[in-house]
């Protein structure tokens, strides 16, 4: 599906579990002046992970993926347990693909002081708190923490993330913002199902009910950008959201068409900077999604 540009530095992929054998690893490499990528995941791999693999081979010469199910950015303990941990699946995924290191650290390892908190704490903006801020409190802490710790144990010259977590990619960009790292961030296209469904490691806890039931979404997302300058705002979000509660068992927690900096709802129509994201429950389990409607870069 991906064209995998596997790097000739490295044929095999190497696992590798501390920061210090992560480092001794990869100073020669930096030491010869090579382009280091970061793919950061929490596993449980699928096609859109496998894409921003195949990103980082065009753009780096070394390709680092983390695994790492950081306890930090859960709020609740029962998804943090239910997490799907594929670890086999994942590695071999990886070699396939042609991913130079996987990066497997312990909870220890990044966390020394775990179960106490450490203290850390960022200004992410005004768009930390709205959206999955206001449904995941501190979420984004806890999301920036770990991205953090993993920069400076890869110390990559550029990151990857996939759109699909429009505001963790905003997040993030605005963490290296604050903190002037240097370390390009790169954002990668949603990778969709066939029939639309935003690839996500949760889709796994999808029944088949929930799992025809999930494509509402979807659905809801290319209505509004499909008719965008056909409908005002408001009549694109109530549409959208009646296609939305026709479908039993998916619970709506926000659907709006947001600023793509701000994340506040835009209250006229622009042409550029626009975005459509959407959060639901269906049956148990979680899903966001999103559209970018227009974006002019620069
Ligand atoms: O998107 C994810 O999988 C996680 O939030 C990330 C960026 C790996 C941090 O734990």
């Amino acid at each position: 599906m991906y064209n995998f540009a596997p790097s000739k530095q490295h044929k095999i992929l190497e696992v590798i579990a501390t920061t210090t054998e992560l480092e001794n690893s990869l100073m020669p490499l930096r030491a010869k002046g090579l382009k280091i990528a970061l793919v950061p995941t929490m596993g449980a791999l699928h096609h859109g992970h496998l894409s921003l693999i195949a990103a980082a081979q065009k753009q780096a010469d070394v390709v680092v993926c983390s695994i790492f199910v950081n306890p930090t950015q859960f709020t609740d303990p029962k998804d943090l347990e239910k997490y799907p941990r594929p670890l086999e699946h994942d590695i071999k995924m990886l070699a396939e693909a042609g991913c130079n290191f996987v990066f497997m650290p312990t909870v220890e390892e990044m966390y020394p002081s775990y179960p106490e908190p450490e203290n850390w704490k960022i200004n992410l903006g005004n768009a930390e708190f709205v959206l999955e801020g206001e449904f995941r409190k501190g979420h984004y802490q806890g999301v920036t923490q770990i991205v953090f710790k993993l920069f400076n144990a890869v110390k990559p010259n550029v990151a990857f993330f996939g759109q699909k977590d429009f505001q963790q990619v905003l997040m993030i960009k605005n963490m290296v913002a604050v903190l002037n790292l240097d370390v390009q961030i790169v954002t990668c296209p949603i990778i969709r199902e066939e029939d639309g469904l935003a690839m996500s490691s949760r889709n796994i806890h999808l029944s088949e009910e929930d799992r025809e039931n999930s494509l509402v979404l979807s659905k809801a997302l290319f209505f509004i950008a499909e008719n965008y300058h056909r409908y005002s705002l408001e009549d694109l979000l109530t549409t959208a959201k009646q296609i939305i509660n026709n479908v039993p068992g998916v619970a709506l927690d926000y659907l709006t068409i947001a600023n793509g900096d701000t994340l506040l709802p835009i209250t006229t129509k622009t042409g550029h900077n626009t975005v459509a994201l959407i959060a639901a429950k269906v049956g148990e389990t979680r899903l966001i999604d999103n559209v970018i409607i227009n974006w002019i870069v620069g």
